[in-house]
């Protein structure tokens, strides 16, 4: 009831009041939830997948997103358990509510929550009374195939019919549009997230990392950063205005930015970093065929800040049900949990919901959040190393080898782990790699099918190359090789690979004597 959530946006504020890093990260989580939802295969959606599976947290699309979660997750349960409270939400509820909370916070006047002033009144009323909740926490599967990218495949030019923008507009569609089930005005509205927070990590930490805009900064003031329409007047005011020839030009660079890289921007004065799925929403659509024109929508929002976050707040309800099939409620009013009647005595603005003893709890479990989180981090990257390591040496040498068949096989899953270690560069990272295997097993690594006897070869280099790779851009980067070629032995019917893993492999094609299997799995 409301009166619960007065404790949850409590505990809430007191998390985000320390950490301005969580206004980014949670709306970015809610997205990566949310956003696994396929409208043609009724697949994914705001489930909760992403807090409740682990192994979501490993794809590299969800890169870093463990501290976000973990500390959503010690709020939950603290919200739980508290005396005063008795409801049982979902951590589908939790992400998606997260997000609003930040949206609603970071937007008009920006205020701590626990203050008493009317802005602050107005604003928790909102919170108490603009949200559904009731999404059940369900996860079949891993979904994050329908999750957009920012490194399509292109010709490496800037602008024309195959160049990045095209290429990155058709990733938009694809995803947001096609499979989410968004217009191209919610998904430019959406992608209008990224006013706030940061490209934290995915190009390092260090002075790679970046704001879109620098209202957009976790301290861009005292309260976090600003929920606006910046991010779209800065592609159309800053980035249009001084730039359309120059991004028509044969050999077109974008200013203001004074880095590009193959898939990003940087402002390096500024510090500011763009994708290139950003400045696809700043031109005019270079390829109808591949994707609509999102730039009249952009400076629609660039035009006004009203108009952006009336829009953004109806698509953002409409992305925190996608996927849900159950009828969702808003929180019932008045308070109706008996077994928390002294909040009554207790609930004047200017004190919190919470008590000392409470905050004390909350506040060690979101130490410990953290703490595991970095831990969880470094599992992650150590579990990574070991999973090449593994895939890449040889397990045992089945003797006699008895298959003549030749595969070539994609495996995207190890391209994604690859780009994880350091190259990030996709003309390195691009196509496959040669290797050879003895035999097909079913289930039985990581692979789902496919055994590996030998250590994968580059053609360049091999696995320490890439591991001790310093950086995604440096020259000792190696060159992966073309497709490779995998011999097999044992050709049974054991070589059935393994139906109920999607998405995790492709098996391109099938040359050679006796061609055991080809399609996808
Ligand atoms: C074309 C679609 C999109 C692409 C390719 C994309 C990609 C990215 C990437 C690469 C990052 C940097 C992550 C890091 O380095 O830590 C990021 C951050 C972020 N994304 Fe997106 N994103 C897209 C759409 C969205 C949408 C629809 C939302 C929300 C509704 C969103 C919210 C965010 C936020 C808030 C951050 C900052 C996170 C932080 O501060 O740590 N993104 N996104």
């Amino acid at each position: 009831d409301e009166c619960e959530l007065d404790i949850l946006i409590d505990m809430m504020e007191m998390d985000v009041a320390l950490n301005h890093n969580l206004f980014g990260q949670w709306t970015r989580a809610a997205f990566h939830d949310a956003g696994t939802f396929n409208q043609i295969t009724n697949e994914g959606g705001a489930n909760g997948c992403l807090m409740n599976f682990p192994p979501m947290r490993l794809e590299p699309e969800n890169n870093f997103l463990n501290a976000p979660l973990n500390h959503l997750e010690a709020i939950k349960n603290n919200w739980h358990s508290h005396p005063d409270t008795c409801i049982d939400v979902s951590s589908a509820d939790m992400l998606q509510f997260a997000m609003f909370f930040v949206v609603v916070r970071q937007s008009n006047l920006i205020e701590p929550l626990n203050l008493g002033t009317p802005n602050v009144i107005a604003k928790r009323n909102l919170l108490k009374t603009g949200f559904a909740w009731g999404r059940p926490d369900e996860c079949d599967t891993m979904w994050v195939d329908n999750l957009p990218g920012f490194h399509p495949s292109n010709d490496g030019n800037i602008a024309g019919p195959t160049g990045r923008c095209a290429a990155a507009g058709g990733e938009i569609k694809t995803k947001m549009m096609d499979r989410n089930g968004f217009t191209a005005e919610e998904a430019t509205v959406l992608i209008g997230a990224h006013t706030i927070g940061l490209v934290r990590n995915t190009f390092g930490t260090g002075s790679f990392a970046g704001p879109w805009v620098t209202d957009g900064a976790d301290n861009a003031t005292p309260d976090g950063p600003v929920f606006n329409n910046k991010y779209h007047d800065f592609l159309i005011n800053t980035i249009v205005a001084n730039d359309a020839s120059q991004f028509a030009a044969a050999s077109p660079g974008i200013v203001p930015f004074t880095m590009q890289f193959p898939d990003w921007f940087r402002d390096v004065p500024n510090d500011l970093d763009h994708l290139d799925t950003d400045i696809a929403l700043a031109f005019p659509s270079e390829n109808l065929g591949m994707h609509p024109d999102f730039s009249v929508h952009s400076a629609a929002f660039a035009g006004s800040n009203a108009f952006f976050l009336s829009k953004f707040m109806a698509a953002m309800d409409k992305m925190g049900k996608l996927g849900v099939s159950v009828a969702l409620q808003p929180a019932s009013t008045p308070c109706s949990c008996s077994s928390r009647r002294r909040l009554q005595d207790r609930n004047d603005f200017g004190k919190s919901f919470i008590s000392l003893n409470d905050a004390l709890v909350l506040a060690r479990d979101l130490g410990n959040a953290t703490s595991w989180a970095l831990m969880q981090n470094l599992d992650t990257q150590q579990g990574r190393i070991e999973e090449i390591q593994k895939l890449t040496t040889p397990e045992r040498v089945i003797d006699p080898p008895q298959d003549t068949g030749l595969f070539v096989v994609t495996i995207p899953q190890y391209l994604a782990r690859s780009r994880y270690l350091g190259c990030r560069d996709s003309t390195l990272c691009t196509d496959s790699h040669q290797v050879s295997v003895s035999k097909i097993e079913k289930d039985r690594t990581p692979f789902h099918g496919i055994r590996m006897r030998h250590r994968l070869t580059y053609a360049n280099g091999d696995l320490d190359d890439l591991l001790a790779c310093p950086s995604p851009f440096a020259s000792s980067c190696p060159t992966l090789g073309p497709a490779f070629s995998v011999d097999l032995s044992s050709a049974t019917a054991a070589h059935t690979l393994n139906p109920a893993v999607r998405g995790l492999g492709v098996v391109d094609n099938v040359t050679g004597a006796t061609p055991l299997k080809t399609g996808s799995y």
